[in-house]
């Protein structure tokens, strides 16, 4: 779908029109290329001081895996994490180097006045920052610290990375990551995903990476050999899922209605994967499912992605309007997870991925059935995911929450409300169906073991809800 203004705006009298006038100025995002570096750029690593190395030493060595170019100011210790990674870093002498990612390690963070040597990291660069960068920060999960001083220092880095989130504009994303202690070998497929241009509608997103078993993966094909299921899948952020899926190496089954079956079958073809047409809210669903993967020997990853809206004020909706989406969107979402997994259908490491709303999430007018059925998906990944942990199979659940997304979903929605929904966001664009579709590849990874019961927005910090 076309976004006409975003397409002026690119042009030099837009862009001074926009200036003057004090418009939003989205700008093109980078998005994931084939044959493109991981990392388009330099990155600017440092840490707060203290004793704990273990952040560090994962960062360095991720970044060396990735080939990254890093910088480093001249003070900072990181120096020594990063030269046992055999990267030779080079010094940030306050120039006019500009950077792709910068990247702190706050895990040292004992107290608020510890919380300056956040600001004195990113006060000097924070105009230094590359069209689409990326701003990371990783701290420890405050839930899990019982010192009030170091609890409190630890949750205030999210109104830092929220704010900065908000204020450097040009596509550049900011990420909070609170990650467990003794889970840093955990990190890899998230810093992957966040200082990548796969991330490029997510921010000021707060991560939570825990102790989960990760599977190593070969992260050129890191879904290679895997069978996934994707829901919906014959249009929209569905298609763009099963595409996505495909293109990093999995086997994908594309399901959808009956009559969607030509669009699904095109989609399969062009993919190398397969086909069932089957009603997710049919009493034989899960049973269609499970034959469907017991032909390939088991299910590594669902995603439930099928949705429907239907929209009215409350006083307005009829008992069809409010039974078909609480159906479609959560009910029949449940049946199918608990079918699933109590016939052994998924596999060990198995990922169960489901498509949310920020609707769900910050409610909307004349949506209380739909924002009913997607704040229901956040639950369900909530109590399953605490299911999932005391299960021995590895096993994980995660959820996506988009907001607004071109598709003809919001294609039909009315023009003065679409425009306002496609800016009122960090990134003053509406995202696309890949966005959200490169969000869940990362949470399907099986090298994505540590995320279990996160909820990610993929909204480009839309300020609905936040
Ligand atoms: N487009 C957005 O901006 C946006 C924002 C937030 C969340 N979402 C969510 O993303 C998901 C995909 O949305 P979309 O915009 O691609 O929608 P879409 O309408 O283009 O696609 C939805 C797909 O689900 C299929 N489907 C519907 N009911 C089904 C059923 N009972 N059984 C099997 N398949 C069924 C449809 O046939 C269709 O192919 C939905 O869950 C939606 O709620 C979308």
């Amino acid at each position: 779908m076309s976004d006409r203004y975003g397409d002026f705006v690119q042009s030099s009298i837009g862009k001074k029109v926009a200036k003057n006038l004090g418009l939003p100025l989205p700008v093109t995002l980078d998005r994931f290329e084939s044959g493109e570096r991981l990392v388009r750029g330099s990155v600017l690593v440092g840490r707060a001081n203290g004793d704990d190395k273990s952040v560090s030493e994962s960062v360095a060595r991720i970044l060396s895996d990735v080939h990254a170019e890093v910088f480093v100011n001249s003070h900072d210790d990181i120096k020594d994490a990063l030269a046992d990674a055999s990267i030779e870093a080079k010094a940030n002498t306050g120039g006019e180097d500009k950077f792709k990612v910068l990247l702190f390690d706050a895990s040292n963070i004992r107290n608020s006045d510890d919380l300056k040597q956040v600001y004195e990291f990113f006060h000097t660069v924070a105009r230094r920052v590359e069209t689409s960068g990326r701003v990371i920060v990783i701290g420890r999960p405050p839930e899990q610290i019982t010192d009030i001083d170091a609890a409190l220092a630890q949750r205030a880095l999210e109104g830092f990375v929220k704010s900065v989130g908000k204020e450097f504009k040009r596509g550049v994303t900011a990420q909070l990551i609170y990650v467990e202690e003794g889970a840093e070998k955990n990190l890899d497929s998230t810093l992957r995903f966040f200082t990548s241009a796969r991330s490029s509608y997510v921010s000021g997103q707060v991560v939570r990476v825990g102790k989960g078993d990760s599977v190593e993966v070969d992260w050129t094909q890191p879904l290679g050999g895997k069978t996934m299921l994707v829901t919906g899948a014959s249009r929209g952020i569905g298609e763009a899922i099963a595409r996505v899926l495909a293109r990093e190496g999995a086997h994908v089954i594309c399901l959808d209605v009956p009559q969607q079956q030509g669009d699904l079958q095109k989609v399969a073809s062009e993919i190398s994967g397969s086909i069932l047409t089957v009603d997710i809210t049919s009493e034989d669903a899960g049973a269609q499912i499970a034959d469907a993967a017991q032909k390939r020997g088991g299910l590594d990853s669902i995603i439930h992605n099928a949705g429907v809206t239907r929209d009215k004020t409350l006083a307005k909706m009829d008992e069809k309007k409010w039974d078909m989406v609480i159906d479609i969107n959560l009910g029949s979402v449940a049946k199918l997870n608990r079918y699933l997994l109590d016939n052994d259908v998924l596999k060990e490491n198995a990922r169960i991925v489901c498509v949310s709303s920020i609707s769900g999430i910050a409610g909307n007018m004349g949506q209380t059935n739909y924002a009913t059925s997607k704040a229901g998906v956040i639950g369900l990944v909530d109590a399953t995911a605490k299911q999932l942990e005391n299960n021995a199979k590895g096993m994980t659940i995660n959820a996506v929450a988009p907001g607004f997304i071109e598709t003809q979903m919001t294609e039909a929605i009315p023009f003065a409300i679409r425009e306002a929904g496609r800016r009122m966001n960090s990134m003053s664009q509406g995202g696309l169906p890949v966005d959200v579709a490169e969000t869940i590849a990362w949470l399907a990874s099986p090298a994505s073991g540590g995320l279990n019961g996160n909820t990610v927005r993929v909204c480009g910090q839309s300020l609905l809800g936040a």
